[in-house]
């Protein structure tokens, strides 16, 4: 690792010529450690990456942000993904994979009868916003969690108080958002069911959906979901579950499968192509019915490597027990901290909670400066480590252990450090964004 180097000199001017420098606020460098971590990659397999100057790193991080579940590049996922683009991956008439796709959708879900696909996931998320709101001709939408950047979700933060705080970041103006959508987006909290029987109370009659991940990092309070649904339900509004991030990774299929609990639409994108855009909007016939009238129809969403991308995957997928595995993996990564943390004495708390989406944070009044001095002292190891990771199928047990040695010596500096109140000697450029910002 090195500090002026292509790799950074590139972002430097991308910073210039694209507003915010990348296109997710969760590639920024900046969030991360800002001037130090490698913005662009040459190469990325299983779950090792090259950057532009040749540096070669595990990624121990959420694995482009938890969409490539069997690893980058999976070979299956790329033989199939080739031989589809040889043979066009494009044409006037439509890709059967499509078809096949929503068949082996309906299948693993079986409460679902109809499937519509796009191709990113808050995308997705606003076609199926958008056929709750047609079903039901009704406009208000109950959000809990992070759906993407769309209008229909930001239109949330168009009242006075700050009400997506809690739900991914605090302080995401509204701008550019028309402020005519004020009241057409509540926001509830996860598992405080008076506070949502009141949101309904207030706009039962108005609302035609509620929105929600069935889980992110822990399972819901016996009852809560069931509670929502029939809740949802008795107000004459639809039950949409985002599993965007958790689907097929807790359980194949959607997180609802595991918990039994049924939603009249459910979202998925991310880890269902592996690293190829595919996003799909499964529904029961009668939710569904607001996609015949309400015109919700674009171009690209019909390519054909999506659903055949998502088609291999999902077969992979299933065949090589992932979700056993990256739970495994997560639970060695959580002891891995954990052991680590109490040799040294530095003070970490690994979170409770799914062991496929991990995580951990430093308890110090310097936690930010801990979080950005470990991230710069773990690339000069050869790892991209943040506070969490989400296991691929490519993490063996040796990757682990290697990490292992490398936190091992990481810990004791940051120990050493802390012993003599200078940790932020440890870092090589500013402490990493808390949050969205405007970069320049
Ligand atoms: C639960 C959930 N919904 C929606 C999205 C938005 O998906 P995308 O970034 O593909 O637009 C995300 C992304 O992190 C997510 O985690």
């Amino acid at each position: 690792m090195s500090n002026t180097t292509q790799t950074e000199a590139l972002y430097q001017h991308a910073k210039l010529r694209i507003p915010g420098g990348t296109q997710l606020l969760s590639k920024r460098p900046e969030m991360f450690a800002p001037d130090v971590w490698p913005a662009y990659y040459r190469e990325a397999r299983g779950c090792e990456v090259w950057d532009l100057d040749g540096n070669h790193y595990f990624d121990m991080t959420h694995n482009g942000v938890g969409s490539c579940l069997l690893g980058y590049a999976d070979p299956d996922v790329t033989s199939a993904v080739t031989s589809r683009i040889q043979h066009g991956s494009m044409c006037t008439l439509n890709a059967p994979e499509e078809v096949e796709l929503a068949d082996l959708l309906c299948e693993i879900h079986p409460w679902a009868d109809q499937v519509r696909f796009a191709r990113c996931g808050g995308e997705a998320c606003a076609v199926a916003v958008r056929i709750a709101r047609a079903t039901t001709d009704r406009s208000v939408v109950a959000i809990c969690g992070y759906h993407g950047w769309q209008d229909w979700y930001l239109a949330a933060n168009l009242g006075t108080a700050d009400s997506l705080r809690g739900h991914l970041l605090p302080g995401l103006a509204p701008l550019g958002v028309p402020r005519e959508l004020r009241g057409t987006a509540v926001t509830f909290e996860y598992g405080n069911r008076a506070a949502f029987d009141a949101l309904i109370g207030t706009h039962a009659g108005r609302l035609a959906a509620v929105i929600m991940e069935p889980c992110r990092y822990t399972d819901p309070e016996p009852g809560f979901l069931e509670h929502i649904r029939d809740q949802a339900h008795a107000a004459g509004a639809l039950l949409i579950f985002d599993e965007i991030t958790i689907g097929w990774r807790l359980c194949h299929g959607g997180a609802h499968l595991h918990f039994g609990v049924h939603p009249d639409i459910a979202v998925f994108a991310k880890a269902l192509g592996n690293g190829h855009p595919i996003g799909a909007v499964i529904g029961t016939q009668q939710a569904m019915d607001g996609a015949h009238g309400s015109f919700i129809s674009s171009t690209y969403w019909t390519e054909g490597v999506g659903p055949t991308a998502a088609l291999a995957t999902l077969r992979k997928l299933k065949a090589q027990g992932v979700c056993a595995h990256v739970a495994r993996i997560g639970e060695m990564m959580k002891e891995t901290w954990r052991a680590a943390g109490a040799k040294h004495g530095v003070p970490v708390t690994v979170a409770e909670g799914y062991p496929c989406l991990a995580h951990f944070a430093f308890d110090h009044k310097l936690a930010n400066e801990m979080k950005t001095a470990f991230t710069t002292r773990m690339l000069g190891h050869g790892f991209l480590a943040g506070s969490a990771i989400y296991p691929t199928l490519a993490h063996t047990e040796e990757v682990v252990s290697r990490y292992a040695e490398a936190l091992d010596s990481v810990f004791a500096e940051i120990a050493d450090a802390l012993a003599r109140d200078r940790v932020t000697d440890l870092l090589e450029g500013p402490p990493a964004h808390q949050g969205f910002r405007r970069l320049l």
